[in-house]
C-alpha cells in the first residue's frame, strides 16, 4: 500500500529508458509496455488457435511471440471466414542495403501471402527518407530502391498476387489519394505521434499521407471495399494509428495490423539493427567471410568470460544475440532451438560453439538468397504494378 503513490514515477521513469517511433527507437524495449502505450492488443492463445485452423501450421514468428500484438486481426479473420478476403499492405523505404532485421516482417509477410493465398500491396516509399534523413541525397535513395526492389523479390512472393508501389513512380495514381488523406491530417495529430516540431520540414508532415494510401488504394481500383491487413516492425505503428483514424472518414475500413518485435543488432538487444552502421547489422548482400567476422567480432555474447566458468555457471540466451537471430530467424525447429538454448544455459554449449552453428545457419540462409537475387533483377517488372 504505502509504495503505491510512488507508481506513477516509477512508469514515467521506465517510459525514458525506451523510445519507439518510425524514426528513433533507443533502449531496451519494454513491449508490454509498448502495447500499452500504442493501444495495440497482445495476440492471445485463443486468437492463435483461431489462425491455425487456416493455416495448419503456425508460423515460427508467431509460435514464438515474434509477431506479439495486433489491431483487428479477429475482425480479418471473420470476413475470411464469411469468404471476404483480404489484402495484405507492407512496404520498405529505401536508405540503403536491406539487412536481415528488414527481412523478418517480408518473410512473415511471404508466410501470410501463401497461406491465405491472397493479394500483397508493397510500398516502397522512396521519398520518405529522402526527406526524414538529412544527409540522403534524392540520388541516392534512387539506386537504393532499384536495389532494394530486387532484395523483395527474392524473398519470395508470388509474382501473380504481389504488387509493388513506388510512390514517386506511382504518382498519379497515389497523389491524389494522399491529398484526401492528408485535408483530415492536422499538424497537431502528427507532431504528437513523431515528434515533430516547427523546424520539421513540410513533407516530412505530410508523409504519413502517402503511407496510409495502400491501406485503402485497392478497394478505389476494384470499386468494392477490402479488408486490409498490414504486417509490420511495431515502430511504424503510429503511421497506421493515425491512418486508421482517418480512413472511416473517407468511406474506407479501417486496416488491421500485425505487429514484431525488433531483431536485436549485432551489439545487444538494445535500439534496432541500421544499415547505416557496419557494426550493428548483416546486410543481404554480405559474404560468407563478412558474416563470420561480424558475428565473432560484434555479435554480443551471453557466455561467460572464461572457459571454466561458462562450464560452471552456463550463458544467457536471452541476452544472446546469436541465440535471438536464431530463434528469430534462422533455426525454425523447435526441438533444435530448445536443446541449443538448454545446452548453452547450462554450460555445455559454449560461446564460439553457439556463434559457428549461427554463422552457418545465416551463410545457408544468405547463399540462397543472393541466388534468388540475381533472379529476381529480370523480374522486376513483373511484380511493379502497372494501371
Ligand atoms: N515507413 C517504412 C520504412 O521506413 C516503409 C513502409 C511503407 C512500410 N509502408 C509500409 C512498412 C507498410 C510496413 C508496412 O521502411
Amino acid at each position: 500500500m504505502t509504495n503505491l503513490y510512488k507508481l506513477p514515477l516509477l512508469l514515467e521513469r521506465m517510459d525514458e529508458q525506451f523510445k519507439v517511433n518510425p524514426y528513433d527507437v533507443r533502449g531496451t524495449v519494454d513491449y508490454d509496455r509498448l502495447i500499452a502505450q500504442f493501444g495495440v492488443e497482445k495476440i492471445s492463445s485463443d486468437l492463435l488457435k483461431r489462425i491455425k485452423k487456416h493455416t495448419k501450421n503456425l508460423h515460427q514468428m508467431l509460435r514464438r511471440r515474434i509477431f506479439f500484438a495486433h489491431r483487428d486481426l479477429s475482425w480479418i479473420l471473420d470476413e475470411y471466414e464469411k469468404g471476404n478476403k483480404f489484402f495484405l499492405y507492407t512496404g520498405r523505404a529505401p536508405s540503403g542495403q536491406m539487412h536481415i532485421g528488414h527481412a523478418l516482417p517480408m518473410l512473415f509477410t511471404q508466410w501470410l501471402q501463401k497461406v491465405f493465398d491472397v493479394d500483397l500491396w508493397v510500398q516502397f516509399p522512396d521519398e520518405e527518407k529522402f526527406l526524414f534523413k538529412q544527409e540522403l541525397s534524392y540520388e541516392s535513395t534512387q539506386r537504393y530502391l532499384q536495389d532494394n526492389i530486387i532484395d523483395v523479390i527474392a524473398l519470395g512472393f508470388n509474382p501473380k498476387k504481389t504488387h509493388i508501389l513506388i510512390d514517386t513512380q506511382h504518382a498519379g495514381l497515389m497523389y491524389k489519394e494522399a491529398c484526401k488523406v492528408a485535408k483530415k491530417l492536422t499538424f497537431s495529430m502528427v507532431k504528437s505521434s513523431f515528434g515533430f516540431n516547427e523546424q520539421t520540414n513540410v513533407g516530412s508532415l505530410f508523409y504519413t499521407s502517402m503511407q496510409a494510401v495502400p491501406a485503402f488504394l485497392p478497394s478505389v481500383i476494384s470499386k468494392k471495399e477490402i479488408p486490409c491487413l498490414i504486417p509490420h516492425a511495431i515502430d511504424q505503428d503510429p503511421h497506421f494509428r493515425l491512418t486508421r483514424d482517418i480512413l472511416p472518414k473517407l468511406g474506407h475500413y479501417k486496416p488491421a495490423s500485425i505487429q514484431c518485435s525488433f531483431l536485436p543488432p549485432l551489439q545487444g538487444t538494445e535500439g534496432k539493427m541500421s544499415s547505416s552502421t557496419e557494426e550493428t547489422a548483416i546486410l543481404l548482400i554480405d559474404t560468407p567471410e563478412l558474416v563470420k567476422k561480424k558475428i565473432n567480432k560484434y555479435a554480443f555474447s551471453g557466455g561467460k568470460d572464461t572457459l571454466e566458468e561458462h562450464r560452471k555457471l552456463g550463458g544467457i540466451p536471452d541476452i544472446d544475440v546469436s541465440f535471438q537471430y536464431l530463434k528469430y530467424l534462422f533455426e525454425p525447429d523447435d526441438k533444435k532451438l530448445a536443446k541449443i538454448e538448454a545446452d548453452y544455459r547450462s554450460g555445455k554449449l559454449l560461446s564460439g560453439e553457439l556463434k559457428a552453428y549461427t554463422i552457418g545457419k545465416i551463410n545457408a540462409f544468405l547463399k540462397e538468397h543472393q541466388a534468388r537475387r540475381e533472379k529476381a533483377r529480370e523480374d522486376v517488372e513483373k511484380f511493379v504494378y502497372k494501371e
